[in-house]
């Protein structure tokens, strides 16, 4: 099972395992970090699932997706990293993937 590293608003690192295809939202909310609202539940409309991918990993994940970067747009905390967690699933090419949760807009 891949292994996800997640860092959470308060700099605590946490590693967790999850199946593969399951969304880094997904696992992270499993995982009991009640930080991640989460709130369309994947729909890829709140934002709410807002992470940073550590830049070591950002050619191993999926890309980028229009409507992905148009919500990021919507959201005041947005960095080169940022990601919603739910346009990310895991596999085994991202395994150790580190991701911190972004400030609450
Ligand atoms: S959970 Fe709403 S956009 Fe990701």
């Amino acid at each position: 099972m891949p292994k996800l590293v997640v860092v959470n608003r308060a700099g605590d690192e946490k590693e967790i395992e999850a199946g593969n295809g399951v969304s880094v939202m997904e696992a992270i909310r499993d995982a009991g970090f009640d930080e991640l609202l989460a709130l369309c539940g994947g729909c890829c409309s709140c934002a709410t699932c807002h992470v940073y991918v550590d830049p070591a990993f950002a050619d191993k994940v999926e890309k980028l997706g229009e409507d992905e970067n148009d919500l990021l747009d919507s959201t005041d905390h947005r960095t080169d990293n940022s990601r919603l967690s739910c346009q990310i699933h895991l596999n085994d090419a991202v395994d150790g993937l580190k991701v911190t949760i972004a400030p609450e807009d």
